[in-house]
C-alpha cells in the first residue's frame, strides 16, 4: 500500500474532523464529539498550538470507497513529567478500517515517536479503553507498558458542572 505520512495543515481539519467522528463511532461514543473543524483550525494552527497532528494520505488511485485520500491520523500534544521531563501524549491514533493492516498505524505511531524524540521527549503515553484489546495488543506488540496493570493508575477528569464548581471555589485574588 502506497501512503505518505505528513504534518496536518489547516486544510486537513475537515478530514481530521471526519475521522475523529469515525473513531468515536468505533469506541461507541459518537455523542461525545462536540468539536468542529473550525475549532481544530483555530486551536491547532495558531501562534501557540494546543495540538499537533500527522495525517496518512494515499494517492487518488487508492482512495477510499467513499472517495477520501486522508485515511488515518495521529493527534498528539506535549505534556511534562515532574519525574522524567518532556513527554508526548497521543490523544488519537486511527486508520480507516479498509486501510488497516498495511503498516499505516505503525507508521503514524513511529513518526510521533520520532517527532517527540527530536524534541527530547522521553515518554509517549496514551489511554485506551479496557475492551479495546486489538489496540492494546497493537501497543503491547510495539513494546508499550500497560501502566494500569503494572502501577494501578486511574484516569481522572473534571468537566462540565464539576469543573465549573471547582473553578468557582478558587480563592479570589
Ligand atoms: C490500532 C490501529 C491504528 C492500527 O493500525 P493499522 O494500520 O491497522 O496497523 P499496522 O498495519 O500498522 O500494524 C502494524 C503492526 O501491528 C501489528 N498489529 C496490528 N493490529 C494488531 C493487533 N490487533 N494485535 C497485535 N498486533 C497488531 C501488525 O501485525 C503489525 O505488526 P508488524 O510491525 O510486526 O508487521 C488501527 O487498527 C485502528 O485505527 N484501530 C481503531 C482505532 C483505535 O483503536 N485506535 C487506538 C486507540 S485511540
Amino acid at each position: 500500500m502506497n501512503f505518505k505520512i505528513r504534518p496536518a495543515t489547516k486544510e486537513d481539519c475537515k478530514g481530521i474532523s471526519r475521522m475523529i467522528m469515525e473513531l468515536a463511532v468505533y469506541v461507541k461514543m459518537p455523542d461525545q464529539v462536540k468539536i468542529s473543524h473550525e475549532e481544530l483550525e483555530r486551536d491547532g494552527f495558531c501562534q501557540n498550538p494546543f495540538f499537533e497532528c500527522l495525517v496518512a494520505e494515499v494517492p487518488e488511485e487508492n482512495k477510499s470507497t467513499e472517495g477520501f485520500t486522508l485515511v488515518g491520523y495521529a493527534f498528539y500534544f506535549y505534556t511534562y513529567s515532574t519525574w522524567k521531563g518532556r513527554s508526548v501524549y497521543l490523544e488519537d491514533l486511527y486508520v480507516m478500517p479498509e486501510f488497516r493492516g498495511n503498516g499505516i498505524g505503525k507508521g503514524l505511531l513511529s513518526k510521533v515517536a520520532e517527532v517527540g524524540k527530536k524534541k527530547q521527549c522521553v515518554r509517549l503515553q496514551m489511554s485506551v479503553f479496557d475492551w479495546n484489546t486489538p489496540s492494546r495488543d497493537f501497543y503491547a506488540a510495539k513494546g508499550a507498558q500497560d501502566l494500569t496493570e503494572s502501577e494501578g493508575w486511574h484516569f481522572i477528569r473534571f468537566d462540565n458542572q464539576s469543573l465549573d464548581n471547582l473553578a468557582n471555589e478558587a480563592p479570589k485574588d
